[in-house]
């Protein structure tokens, strides 16, 4: 199946940078927010990413200008009508998506696809509230979107095998390497990258080292690019907060329950580096 046109929900940092690669790998893309400040908003942050390149010599200004133009904001969910295959950012909140995916099932003509980039939520869940289930699945990205390189394409029991093959060759376009998994909560990366994210939490709780040191230690004696609060910062806590609860509540395995640290950062407000607070300042 060919795809010319593509859709995202939600222009928040993955929303937006998934916009970003799409309309970068040359796809007609809109892009969809709930209110104008927040599409104004996520629309800035691309376009800042652009100028970035620009000044790097890694696009012309005339790629960019193609780039740009290629790339439509909306608030109006109809404005996805003639997309083939559509993919939601928006907030990992399950009964959010489940509002979302009967409206893009009404709107979407039938051979269009539908994927969600969740971190651990249940994809069964949203394809079975569609008409479509077997054109339903994950295709997860990684933060920053336009950078990293993997994606997961998650299938569930229902997909059919014709949307993964069509799924896995739109991933390539965009420069990316699929890896395939199957719909169980966390996929490959988080059900790995979660546990060791909490326990480096609940190392800086039982005070065995400071957040420096261990940010410094795994950096340099592992060779991440990023140690656990950076990554943490950076990713989310809020974020993070939602993939452990989702993958606990799947599997009961205390390694996924949420530290009290996290929990009560993210209800104070403090989500990392996009909220200017998080384990470090960013004011
Ligand atoms: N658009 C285009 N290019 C971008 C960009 C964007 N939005 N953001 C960064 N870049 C580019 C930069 O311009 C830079 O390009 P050059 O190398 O050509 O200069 C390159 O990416 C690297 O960026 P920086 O120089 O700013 O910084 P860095 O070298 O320290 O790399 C990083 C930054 C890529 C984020 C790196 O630190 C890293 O890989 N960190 C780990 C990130 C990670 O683990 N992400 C996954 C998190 S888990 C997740 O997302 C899933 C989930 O469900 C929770």
């Amino acid at each position: 199946m060919a795809i010319r046109k593509v859709g995202v929900v939600g222009c928040g940092l993955m929303g937006g940078g998934i916009a970003q690669t799409c309309a970068q790998a040359g796809y007609e893309t809109v892009v969809r927010e709930v209110n104008q400040q927040l599409l104004d908003k996520g629309l800035a942050r691309i376009h800042d990413a652009w100028k970035i390149m620009v000044s790097k010599g890694k696009l012309t200004q005339g790629q960019a200008d193609e780039t740009l133009a290629r790339l439509h904001g909306t608030l109006d969910i109809a404005d996805f009508a003639d997309c083939d295959l559509v993919i939601e950012a928006v907030i990992e909140n399950m009964e959010e998506k489940l509002r979302l995916f009967p409206a893009l099932d009404k709107t979407l003509k039938p051979h269009a696809l539908i994927l969600s980039n969740t971190s651990s939520l249940n994809i069964t869940q949203m394809g079975a509230v569609t008409k479509r289930p077997d054109k339903v699945c994950g295709l997860h990205f990684f933060n920053p979107a336009p950078v990293m390189k993997l994606v997961e394409v998650v299938k569930t029991i229902s997909t059919s095998e014709e949307t993964v093959e069509t799924v896995k060759q739109f991933a390539i376009s965009l420069g990316k390497t699929p890896v395939l998994a199957k719909d169980t909560a966390g996929f490959i990366v988080n059900f790995l990258l979660i546990p060791y994210l909490l326990a480096a939490i609940r190392m800086l709780e039982n005070g065995m080292a400071s957040r420096d040191d261990i940010d410094t230690a795994m950096k340099l004696g592992c060779g991440y690019p990023m140690g656990p609060f950076t990554l943490l910062d950076y990713v989310g806590l809020d974020t993070t907060l939602w993939a452990a609860e989702a993958i606990y509540d799947e599997y009961k395995d205390p390694l996924y329950a949420p530290p009290p640290l996290l929990r009560r950062m993210v209800l104070s407000g403090m989500y990392g580096k996009k909220s200017g607070k998080g384990f470090y300042d960013y004011q």
